[in-house]
């Protein structure tokens, strides 16, 4: 697996290095995530060619981030967490606000960022997310993981790679989380999971178009809020 050098990344909006907590191949730790692209480059390949065909069809790609950007304060630093090759962040970026996208698999995060030239994209598996931007721990305006990304972090890693993301808020910052109750988190399971960080939910929903959430709900998009202080 190639290993972006984080040394090598910069804030495309300041221009300033990255630096990050990198994957490291040599290390016996398992990496936090079940990504079949960390052992498969091909799926990886197949991943990125599957959004293009979807976008080239005029598919639209954006629910996500619709969301997100209503959510948003406008030039909001957002994190895209599990970001893949961008469809979100790179949206994101196009409407004026500062992201940065970090994805465990460097082929998809490589895309992004020949894709979305003016985001930020950084290796790094997020249940070691450790961002420091411009010499200081990256904070942001609002955090989303979405896309199934929690379908491919082993359990015991989920709670972890949700504390590392509520670690970059800022006061104040929200935090989307879409899972599915089959694969993913159930909705019961974020409860469980925030009830331990100083995070409150302030909106559920079924769809990222915002149809009301029941317990029967196959998916849920959390609205988390950071406190305010
Ligand atoms: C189904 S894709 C979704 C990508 C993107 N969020 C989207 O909606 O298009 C799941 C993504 O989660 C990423 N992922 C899985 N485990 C991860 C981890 N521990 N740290 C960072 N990324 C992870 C994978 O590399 C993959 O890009």
């Amino acid at each position: 697996m190639v290993i972006a050098d984080p040394h090598q990344i910069k804030n495309r909006a300041t221009g300033s290095p990255v630096n990050t907590v990198p994957n490291d191949p040599s290390a016996d730790a398992p990496v936090g995530s079940t990504w079949p692209g960390l052992t498969d480059e091909a799926h990886s390949q197949w991943y990125i060619e599957r959004f293009r065909a979807m976008a080239a069809r005029g598919d639209d790609l954006q629910g996500e981030a619709r969301l997100v950007d209503a959510l948003a304060p406008r030039h909001a630093r957002l994190l895209d967490a599990g970001c893949g090759p961008g469809r979100h962040g790179g949206y994101l970026a196009t409407l004026g606000h500062e992201v940065v996208g970090v994805d465990v698999d460097p082929a998809l995060i490589a895309a992004a960022s020949a894709e979305h030239p003016t985001a930020t994209w950084v290796v790094s598996d997020l249940s070691q997310l450790d961002l420091v931007l411009d010499g200081e721990t990256a904070t942001f305006d609002g955090a989303f993981i979405v896309g199934n990304v929690l379908d491919f972090v082993p359990p015991e890693h989920r709670n972890r790679v949700l504390e590392r993301i509520a670690a970059h808020l800022r006061p104040d910052a929200f935090f989307v989380i879409g899972c599915r109750a089959g694969n993913g988190f159930t909705a019961a399971d974020v409860d469980t999971a925030i009830s331990t960080m100083d995070l409150v939910l302030e909106q559920r929903f079924a769809t990222y178009d915002m149809r009301p959430w029941q317990a029967d709900s196959p998916f849920s998009v959390s609205v988390l809020r950071a406190p305010a202080r």
